[in-house]
């Protein structure tokens, strides 16, 4: 039977996707933005994120397939499905739920920025700094956390957990790489 503990609750995740899309909203005033969230972990602060931003927002969603554990990354990152839209000379925010080692964020901001577009930006609503393998860093952070796995709030451990409202660190026996 699997443990949750609550790290961070739905209200301090309100307040923090609300001064994000704040920020967002001041940093790109006056022009359009088109969110590309990554499937499917980013769908449910992606939703949150663009209602709190007061721009012209349209919305893309990207997916990759990575290989390894259903808790660890081998590495490999591969596209499994592309935007629909050019994104030349948009202003981009990549949506990701959490920025781990950072793989997957390289591999779509290079994939990206072969298309030139205006601007790329990253936001994430976690960040696991010292999981890093990658020089890469969020342009939009929402919280730092420790290193230990985390469900809800669109995370998932084998694509259960995603619905719920708090996030929470997955305490089991299972929770070994
Ligand atoms: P990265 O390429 O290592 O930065 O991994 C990013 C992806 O790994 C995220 O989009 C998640 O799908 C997954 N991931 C990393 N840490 C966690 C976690 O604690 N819980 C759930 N998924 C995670």
């Amino acid at each position: 039977m699997d443990k949750l503990r609550v790290l961070i609750t739905r209200r301090q995740i309100a307040a923090k996707v609300a001064e994000l899309g704040a920020r967002i909203s001041a940093d790109f005033a006056g022009e359009p933005v088109l969110l590309i969230g990554v499937l499917k972990g980013a769908t449910i602060f992606l939703a949150d994120l663009a209602r709190q931003i007061e721009l012209d927002v349209s919305f893309d969603f990207i997916a990759v397939s990575s290989y390894g554990s259903a808790k660890r990354q081998s590495g490999e990152v591969r596209l499994v499905k592309d935007v629909d839209h050019s994104v030349e000379g948009k202003n981009i925010i990549l949506v990701e739920d959490i920025l781990d080692t950072g793989l997957t964020l390289t591999y779509l901001t290079n994939l990206l920025q072969a298309h030139r577009p205006k601007a790329l930006k990253i936001a994430a609503l976690l960040d696991k700094v010292s999981r890093r393998m990658e020089p890469i860093r969020g342009d939009y952070v929402g919280f730092q956390i420790p290193d230990e796995f985390v469900v809800g709030y669109g995370l998932d451990f084998a694509e259960h957990y995603r619905n719920l409202r708090d996030i929470c660190v997955l305490e089991s026996d299972s929770n070994t790489a």
